[in-house]
């Protein structure tokens, strides 16, 4: 079963898939969990994501980032995703397509057939059962992250986009998810890590019984 986790910067997706990797460990085995990420999550595409978030690359053209980012999936779908599909594994991905789509589709301005063609091309067609969508507004997303940067943690170059950008993105999701209502399950991102985290396994568990028994 695929899974992916996608949202606004800062909506609590790296946070909420570690600790669902934890709980599906402990119920299923660690044997059976994959969790990966995006951009990255396999060896090649980790050296892509160094590219694509270095502040040092800021004259980066829209086009190429696309271009990097389906460079860095077509590898972590061949070597990791796939893979652990076919051994029957529970993958959670820390964002796939559907960011791109958002980001560089909406949020660039890049034409839309172009970068979905491109990104079903880079993933060979391969799209999740099920996407987690966080919800949270911009702000609240932004002053989270930027609490963290003040503790230390990684600050890219994809942290430092314009407010209409990051506007896009966030009604790009909305029309992605409104296209696939059936693949999205929205959790609201706004409460305390736990809360969110309890929806998240109460929404997932009799999806996964039902997926597992069959
Ligand atoms: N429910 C929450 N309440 C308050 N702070 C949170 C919550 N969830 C995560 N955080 C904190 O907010 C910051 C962003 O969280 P996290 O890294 O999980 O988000 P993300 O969606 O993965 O962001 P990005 O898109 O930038 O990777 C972190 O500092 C994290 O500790
Ligand atoms: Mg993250």
């Amino acid at each position: 079963m695929f899974i992916t986790l996608e949202g606004m910067d800062g909506s609590g997706k790296s946070t909420q898939a570690r600790l669902l990797a934890e709980f599906l460990r402990a119920q299923f085995g660690a044997a059976k969990i994959v969790l990966t990420r995006e951009p990255g999550g396999a060896a090649i595409s980790e050296q892509i994501r160094g590219v694509i978030h270095s502040l040092r690359n800021d004259n980066m053209a829209p086009l190429t980032e696309f271009l990097l980012y389906n460079a860095a999936r077509a590898q972590i779908v061949a070597e990791v995703i796939r893979p652990a599909l076919a051994q029957d594994k529970i993958v959670l991905c820390d964002r796939y397509a559907d960011s791109t789509l958002a980001y560089q589709g909406y949020g660039r301005q890049l034409d839309l057939a172009m970068v979905r063609d491109v990104t079903r091309y880079a993933t060979g067609g391969l799209k999740p059962d099920l996407t987690f969508y966080f919800e949270l507004d911009i702000e609240a997303g932004l002053a989270r992250r930027n609490q963290g940067h003040a503790r230390g943690e990684e600050l890219n170059r994809m942290d430092v986009q314009t407010r209409e950008f990051y506007a896009r993105v966030y009604n790009g999701y909305k029309l992605l998810r409104q296209a696939e209502p059936a693949r999205w399950i929205v959790i609201d991102g706004s409460r305390a890590v736990e809360s969110v985290q309890a929806d998240l396994r109460a929404q997932l568990s009799p999806r996964l019984r039902v997926n597992l028994s069959s």
